[in-house]
């Protein structure tokens, strides 16, 4: 199974093909908040691919429009809530503008 690292804490975890990034950051015991219950409404689960980019599933305009509003945007940002898994490894950090980190 395809296994995704959180920085920068280094939180990992094995999950299945199709998970979505947040569910992967519960799994693997990784603080990353999905304040509107993961309808793409927030950002709080805006995250940095690092590694793997090319294997999740693809970039919806509707999580592009939404993500124009994230703070640190950069072209590797994506919504954790949207972007699922798939079958390679990933490694995305988790941005440090949120309390707690
Ligand atoms: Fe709100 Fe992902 S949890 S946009």
């Amino acid at each position: 199974m395809p296994r995704v690292t959180f920085l920068p804490g280094g939180e990992t975890a094995e999950v299945a093909p199709g998970t979505l990034l947040i569910d992967a950051a519960e799994a693997a015991g990784a603080f990353l908040p999905g304040n509107c219950g993961g309808v793409c409404a927030c950002t709080t689960c805006h995250v940095w691919v690092e590694a793997g980019a090319e294997t999740l599933s693809a970039l919806l305009e509707r999580e592009d429009d939404k993500l124009s509003e994230a703070l640190g945007l950069r072209p590797e940002s994506r919504l954790g809530c949207q972007a699922r898994v798939g079958e390679g490894d990933v490694v995305v950090r988790i941005p440090g503008n949120r309390s707690g980190h």
